[in-house]
């Protein structure tokens, strides 16, 4: 076998976002597109020789064949050892759980999250580091840097590797060791959750719904839900992985897991429904006929957290995204534990979770997680909310309207408006920084505006300042009106609108997420002209 070094041309597309690169599978496809990326990624991270990866993906289409590609330059670029899931398949955060259980240098994740797959659907790829979470902001500059010069990469010329035996074999000179996706994954929830209570609550009638979306996590849902916890077979549905995800667009919201919806708000609905995304990160929990927002389900488990065996001794703190809503900061405040507000995107939550700050974290675009991994996991929120329901034996509905009754209802709701042309969407954003200062004081009937910025964070680990992280408009009451444009979606511009108000009055607590943000939304589309600049009259999606 020999090393082929093939001369090629600098991609310098655009800058790796916050989840890596994503772009159309044709994209991929095209002559040196992967390749310039993988060794752009392997010219950055200063890998000793002989180090270890970890390598694995959602299964969307593209996935065996880049993992291929991948394997073979990884060999010759003097990497000892790759850690690959069984059929090329890892979630996101049993990558991460790998990654920091087998002390590997780092490792490679094939995903486009919660992006549609197949042959015209979106890929992704992206690097993380020894502590299991996505590449810092000083690697992923290197990466596009790299990117921008590369003349060369390096490839060994062998035959495919087999991926669906366990085992180790030999490629050029290195390892290719093939493991069980999910028995490291499975190991460490069952090391987390009082597995023992879960599995009663499921033995006496208690029935659950986890739809897998044809994603990732089907395996790790029947294997944990079905066969570890006892809950009844079929509990788990649509568990089989597909390179398209049977078509769906595999994203936990009401809009796109209408088909469990429809379950959880039908008739004889079971008693706990959930869903994950593409790669197992993001979760959407229900009980029955109800829904729980991702901003309150973060608030929930910080609140009860010391029901679950591992949060037992308590949290060191809380982090949520800029745009999640304050529900948290409630909980910390009485927990007496300092809550942080990061720019949008998981990564910032690592550095303080490394610096152990932070137990909890989560995001309003339906992703949860701890410091046991770093990165968002979908089927740990998933069991936490089964742990709480196990000690308190309460119903979702019952435990969530305590909640608000105890702290307050935070209603909350986004606004995506998908595909729009990218002027129109930065137009929209700079007539927002040029006009928000004159806001200040304003008054929209109820509301008063406080405060208006475009967010930056100072990383208080680091002291990295992320600028531009969307614009705010902050109301006297607490409540909140939150623009800004997506950094992952691959078509157009995607203008995200959060809408956020306060409510302390439990006579109030009944009423539709809508009809209480009716007002707020008013003004958003006011100071905004987002129906003139955009020509929508309607969102593409709201959460
Ligand atoms: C979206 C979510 C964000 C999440 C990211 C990756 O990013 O809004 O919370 O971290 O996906 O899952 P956006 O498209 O808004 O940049
Ligand atoms: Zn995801």
């Amino acid at each position: 076998m020999s090393v082929s070094i093939v001369s090629t041309q600098p991609f310098s597309d655009q800058k790796p976002g916050t989840s890596g690169l994503r772009k159309k599978v044709p994209v991929f496809q095209q002559p040196n597109y992967l390749e310039n990326f993988v060794q752009s990624i392997f010219d950055s991270i200063e890998a000793p020789k002989g180090a270890t990866l970890v390598l694995g993906g959602d299964g969307r289409y593209y996935n065996r064949s880049a993992i291929q590609v991948i394997l073979k330059m990884a060999a010759a670029n003097g990497f000892g050892k790759v850690m690959v899931g069984q059929g090329g398949i890892l979630s996101t955060p049993a990558a991460s759980c790998v990654i920091r259980k087998h002390k590997t240098f780092g490792g490679i994740i094939l995903s486009a999250s919660h992006n549609p797959g197949g042959p015209d659907g979106d890929f992704g790829i992206k690097y993380n580091g020894s502590n299991g979470g996505p590449a810092t902001e000083t690697v992923t500059e290197a990466i596009f840097a790299k990117s921008k010069t590369i003349s060369s990469y390096c490839i060994l010329d062998a035959a495919d590797v087999p991926l669906d035996t366990l085992g180790t074999s030999t490629l050029g000179g290195m390892q290719v060791q093939v493991i069980d996706p999910v028995s490291d994954y499975a190991e460490l929830m069952e090391s987390l959750f009082d597995f023992a209570a879960i599995r009663a609550l499921l033995q006496g009638g208690f029935n659950i719904k986890f739809d897998a979306m044809h994603a990732v996590n089907g395996p790790y849902a029947k294997e944990i839900l079905e066969k570890r916890l006892g809950a009844t077979l079929g509990s788990v549905m649509n568990a089989v992985p597909l390179e398209d995800f049977g078509g769906g667009h595999p994203d936990p919201n009401l809009t796109y897991a209408h088909e469990l919806v429809e379950i959880m708000y039908g008739d004889n609905a079971p008693d706990f429904g959930a869903a994950s995304d593409g790669d197992g990160d993001r979760n959407m929990i229900l009980g029955k006929h109800f829904f729980v927002t991702p901003s309150d389900s973060l608030a929930l488990l910080a609140a009860n957290a010391t029901l679950v065996p591992a949060y037992q001794k308590g949290l060191a703190g809380i982090a949520r995204s800029m745009p999640t809503s304050a529900a948290a900061d409630r909980v910390a405040s009485a927990l007496n534990i300092p809550c942080f507000e990061t720019p949008t995107g998981w990564k910032f939550f690592g550095n303080l979770m490394d610096a152990g700050k932070v137990t909890l974290c989560g995001e309003e675009s339906f992703g949860t997680g701890s410091d046991h991994v770093r990165e968002k996991d979908g089927l740990w929120a998933v069991l936490f909310w089964l742990n709480i329901l196990a000690a308190r034996k309460q119903s979702v509905e019952d435990i969530v309207r305590q909640h608000w009754a105890k702290y307050g209802r935070n209603f909350y709701s986004r606004y995506d408006y998908e595909g729009l042309p990218t002027e129109a969407a930065n137009g929209l954003v700079q007539h927002l920084r040029d006009n928000f200062a004159a806001l200040t004081g304003k008054q929209f009937g109820k509301y008063t505006v406080a405060n208006c910025d475009d967010f930056s964070y100072t990383d208080p680990v680091d002291g990295s300042v992320s600028k531009n992280q969307g614009i705010r408009i902050l109301f006297t009451d607490g409540s909140r009106i939150i623009f800004r444009l997506s950094g992952t979606g691959t078509e157009g511009a995607t203008l995200r609108v959060y809408l956020e108000a306060y409510e302390a009055n439990a006579s109030f607590h009944h009423l539709d997420a809508q009809v209480a943000l009716a007002e707020l939304i008013q003004i958003a589309m006011l100071v905004s002209e987002l129906k003139q600049r955009t020509r929508r009259e309607k969102p593409t999606v709201i959460t």
